[in-house]
């Protein structure tokens, strides 16, 4: 018997959503009921032309629901310069933000790098959503109560490890064990910050949506392996409708039994616990203190220090490889296809 996925109709009038990655699958779907429960949704895309189209479909999808309020800010999640420009862009508006959906992703690409020189799940996963985060806080703490932020991580983060000599994969390369790491680091996140904001009405959530049908795939078909698993995937039917797929964001978002709880994990919309590399305390921290050190620059530190988090310090950089991230000569050499 299939998992089942609900989660309840609330009225969002009045109440802000951002989306990353709303303009297809996952994230359109969550786009998309949200609009229809009354929040103002902003999508956060790297395509304009794709969010306008996706902005286009949900208004027609919804033409029986009355007014719809959806937008679209400019996002490339490859750029911390972009993921700065977005938060800046963002707060201009002077909006509240109630609902911080972290769902863009890319899964199992060949090894590669961003244009900031850190390894691509890494960052367009995990980091600049870190960053995201952090410059919007004081926004989302004083827009509650029940302010809420969503990580879609994945069950691939049981394949995940925080290895600081190895951050950009030059020591060894795997699709899955890197795309697992950016998901079991959005995890950990959720933790490192729940704890820097307790009980200040903000929910930080993570979850696996379940294996769904969406252009996820796109980013894997030049792995003739990857490509295969993928046809035999979708060929037995086990994968979830977008619709399906976004059920477990959605009820993380808006299923008031939630309210001020911290640091929830969900699967098929129910609390479990994640995976237990996830939950070390002591590596959540290092974990904290690394990204932190590579987004310094791109943080509106005065924003943070008036939500009352600490900053780390900063590395000795002479000989501290692990806290910058620094591994010297770049091997690309990967272990599987
Ligand atoms: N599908 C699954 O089975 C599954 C399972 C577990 C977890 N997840 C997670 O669910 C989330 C959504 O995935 P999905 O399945 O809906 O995949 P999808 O259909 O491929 O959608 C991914 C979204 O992320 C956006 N994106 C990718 N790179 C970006 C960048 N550099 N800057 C800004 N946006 C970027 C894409 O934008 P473009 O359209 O412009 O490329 C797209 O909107 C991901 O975090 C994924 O890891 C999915």
């Amino acid at each position: 018997m299939g998992a089942r996925l609900s989660y309840p109709e609330v009225d969002l009038k009045g109440k802000v959503a951002v989306v990353t990655g709303g303009n297809t699958g996952i994230g359109y779907e969550t786009a998309k009921a949200l609009a229809r429960m009354g929040a103002h949704v902003v999508i956060a895309c790297r395509s304009q032309e794709r969010a306008q189209q996706a902005i286009e479909r949900i208004k027609l999808e919804l033409s029986e629901a009355g007014e719809v309020n959806v937008e679209f800010v400019q996002l490339d999640l490859s750029s911390l310069q972009s993921a700065r420009d977005f938060t800046d862009n963002f707060i201009a508006k002077g909006l509240p933000l109630h609902l911080l959906i972290l769902n863009a992703g890319i899964a199992a690409v060949e090894l590669g790098r961003t244009v900031d020189g850190h390894e691509k799940h890494f960052q367009i996963n995990y980091l600049s959503h870190l960053l995201i985060t952090l410059n919007l806080m004081s926004v989302i703490k004083s827009s509650g109560p029940d302010a809420r932020i969503v990580n879609v991580s994945s069950y691939a983060a049981t394949f995940g490890k925080f290895d600081p000599s190895n951050m950009d994969g030059s020591q060894r390369y795997s699709r899955m064990g890197f795309y697992g790491n950016s998901k079991l680091f959005q995890i950990m996140s959720m933790y490192f910050l729940q704890r820097r904001i307790a009980g200040c009405g903000v929910t930080i959530s993570s979850l696996h949506p379940g294996a769904v049908d969406t252009e996820i795939s796109r980013n894997f078909q030049d792995s003739t392996f990857w490509k295969t698993v993928t046809n035999v995937v979708k060929s037995v039917g086990v994968l979830r409708s977008p619709e399906k797929g976004a059920a477990t964001t959605i009820n993380a978002a808006v299923n008031p039994e939630f309210k001020d709880m911290e640091a929830l994990y969900f699967e098929n919309c129910k609390v479990t616990q994640p995976v237990r590399s996830a939950r070390d305390e002591a590596t959540q921290e290092r974990l904290w203190e690394y990204s932190f050190n590579l987004i310094r620059e791109y943080v509106d530190t005065g924003r943070l220090a008036s939500v009352g988090i600490e900053l780390p310090s900063i590395p000795d950089t002479e000989n501290n490889h692990e806290a910058t991230g620094s591994t010297g000569e770049q091997n690309l050499t990967t272990t599987e296809d």
